[in-house]
């Protein structure tokens, strides 16, 4: 057995300052007076009434003299009032305390402010009566979300959120998480102080490796109570204020392998931590003089010492499964359970979806009880840090995974993964501004992972936007590296221009330009077509440089030109529509898609000064066909031949 001290442990900077200034100050002035208990032990309040620091609960009893705000702080109009009535003020109120006065003090009245802490705490008082508006002080996010649902914060508004600087730190991380999934109005400082955070994490990290942790502080101290509080999630833990109420006889029943730690709340002063350090050491000796055996191959082999407590990680064996939980064995006296929201955290997957009888899976010990007998156990908690470390080897090598659409939050989506939750921003999921997330809902889904990180009790952001980026653009490659010209698609019109229309043809749109829509004369595109429209489209050419595609629409078979080489020929005498006028010549359709060209010199034996003084357009014209140029799909006409031939059957 031996003992360990958390890294950080005892007086804070700010605690350290505060007895600094109140020491000068009782030096300087002969004795001062601090408003309430200057820390939260008794006894150290007690050494400095010896040095002249002496406690008041009330301005008026100070009776005019120096007066030390305590590192809390204190609402903004007592610290007013004593400054009025009290000749010498000094502030000792912790510079992060200060910090979070500032940006609660800053908010206009319309605005709220949640303060995360215990509403009785000295800084949390001080807080709320440093707000500029209405403030909260809640506990949890059963509270807050009361708030909301009771209207005394509107889902709209101007919100803040801040905590008390001792909160524990990941307990804040946690509730913060879900205030920014449910509320995207609320503004959140994370203003637990580091220091605690600190020490809250070495005692944490120290009471995992614990058989036993000592917490030593005042009872009134809330961030002693929190360690103590940390520390009984992992281990068995004792909360004394001395050496005098450490309970020795537990020792005897640790095996001697067993790490005794110690951590100490920001009030507790140094000395006091000696005090519990030396007994328990003095102790320790003791016991291991005594006991020379080695009682840990014993322990090991004795099935009854397989001791279950908060925070172990245990194979568990899945004896049996109901509608709520399933029972497991854990090779231990008490029966294990794991409650349906312990197994996963997919709302939509019943116990019998995630186990079944004879599964041996790895669980851990969330509590236990020995008054009946049972452990609590949570496999979604392995899960989670098993996931992490998963999702984390997905981004590194940016694979595409698959999981279901469990639950549409705000601001998006969450994706089951493993028993993992991913978190996909409505930006990423691939739904267009406005579409409806719902239709996602229960879906299985490709998504990349963009962020994976242990804050926050770990969050992992999803992106289906990117994975199916990815899939187009290997498409597309393959696309371009297959494209010929005469590959034909069905493609669908997608937007329309004056000259021509684009066309989706799978991965990338192309252009028909107007003339190759249809074989006719065309005005505008959208005389042919409309958005939507499905059309067989043909690559006239490409260039994969620019990434352009030239489409068109017009079908070979129905090649109006074929069909005009087969019935008609150059001499023939036919009836023809006059198009459009032009400076050289009009143009007259023959049959539909084939227009021929009266030359202005062969529109009459006369000459012609002005087209249209002799032609109109829609006028039926007979003409002779004088030249046919199949290369060039060119049809000469002439009004001019059959009146000269007139002419001269009239001369015959
Ligand atoms: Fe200040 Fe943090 Fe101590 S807020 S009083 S340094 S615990």
């Amino acid at each position: 057995m031996y003992i360990e001290i958390a890294e950080k442990s005892g007086f804070c900077p700010g605690v350290k300052r505060a007895i600094a200034l109140a020491e000068e100050a009782a030096e300087k002035y002969g004795e001062v007076c601090t408003l309430g208990e200057l820390i939260h032990n008794e006894r150290a309040v007690a050494e400095l009434e010896k040095k002249g620091v002496r406690a008041v609960q009330s301005i008026e009893e100070a009776d005019g003299k120096p007066l030390i705000i305590r590192s809390h702080g204190v609402p903004r109009a007592v610290g007013e009032e004593a400054r009025r009535r009290v000749p010498t003020v000094i502030d000792a109120t912790c510079t992060f305390v200060k910090k979070i006065h500032k940006i609660v003090a800053g908010l206009p009245e319309s605005a709220k402010a949640i303060v995360l802490g215990d509403k009785n705490h000295p800084e949390v008082i001080g807080i709320i009566g440093s707000a500029g508006c209405t403030a909260y002080a809640c506990r949890d996010i059963d509270e807050i979300e009361k708030l909301f649902a009771d209207g005394s914060i509107a889902a709209d508004g101007e919100t803040v959120l801040v905590a008390q600087t001792t909160f524990d730190r990941s307990k804040f991380l946690d509730i913060s998480r879900k205030v920014g999934e449910k509320y995207g109005c609320v503004r959140i400082y994370d203003t637990v102080c580091d220091a605690t955070a600190q020490r809250q994490e070495c005692a944490r990290e120290l009471a995992k490796r614990a058989a036993l942790m000592i917490v030593v502080g005042g009872r009134s101290s809330s961030n002693t109570r929190k360690l103590a509080d940390i520390c009984g999630e992992y281990c068995e833990t004792v909360f004394v204020t001395s050496a005098e109420e450490l309970p020795l006889q537990v020792l005897k029943s640790l095996r001697s392998d067993s790490i005794i730690g110690i951590t100490a709340g920001a009030s507790t002063p140094a000395y006091t931590i000696k005090e519990v350090h030396d007994r328990m050491n003095e102790e320790i000796t003791k016991i291991n003089n005594e006991n020379e055996e080695d009682f840990a191959s014993l322990l090991e082999q004795d099935q009854s010492f397989n001791r279950l407590y908060t925070g172990k990680r245990v194979k568990a064996t899945v004896v049996s499964v109901s509608k709520k939980e399933a029972v497991v064995e854990v090779g231990a006296k008490q029966t294990g359970y794991i409650v349906r929201e312990e197994l996963t955290n997919d709302p939509n997957a019943e116990v019998s979806d995630i186990v079944k009888p004879g599964d041996v899976i790895d669980a851990v010990v969330v509590k236990v009880d020995d008054s009946v007998g049972t452990a609590a156990l949570s496999k979604k908690r392995v899960d989670a840090q098993l996931g992490l470390e998963k999702l984390q080897e997905v981004k590194d090598s940016a694979e595409t995974i698959e999981g279901t659409v469990a639950q549409v939050v705000k601001g998006g989506v969450i994706v089951i993964y493993e028993n993992t939750r991913v978190f996909i921003p409505a930006s990423h999921t691939g739904v267009p501004r406005g579409g409806k997330l719902d239709d996602l809902l229960k879906k299985p889904v490709k998504f990349k992972i963009i962020e994976v990180t242990n804050e926050r009790g770990g969050r992992v952001v999803g992106s289906i936007r990117q994975a199916n980026k990815e899939v187009r653009d290997a498409e597309r490659a393959k696309f371009w590296e297959s494209i010929e010209v005469g590959q034909k698609f069905e493609g669908e019109v997608r937007s329309i221009e004056s000259y021509g229309v684009f066309v989706d043809i799978g991965p990338v749109d192309g252009l028909v330009h107007t003339a190759d829509l249809t074989w006719n004369r065309v005005g505008h595109p959208k005389d042919i077509v409309k958005v939507g429209d499905k059309i067989s489209v043909v690559v006239k050419s490409f260039d994969p440089e620019k990434k352009r595609v030239s489409l068109s629409a017009k079908d070979p078979n129905d090649n109006p030109w074929t069909k005009f080489v087969s019935e008609y020929q150059k001499g023939d005498v036919i009836k023809a529509t006059v198009v459009s006028i032009t400076e050289f010549g009009a143009f007259a359709q023959i049959i539909p898609g084939v227009d021929g060209l009266i030359h202005i010199s062969q529109i009459s034996t006369e000459r012609v000064a002005n087209i249209a003084s002799v032609l109109a357009v829609g006028q039926e014209v007979e003409v002779k066909i004088i030249e046919i140029d199949e290369e060039k799909n060119r049809v000469s006409l002439s009004i001019k031949a059959l009146m000269e031939s007139e002419a001269s059957d009239e001369e015959e």
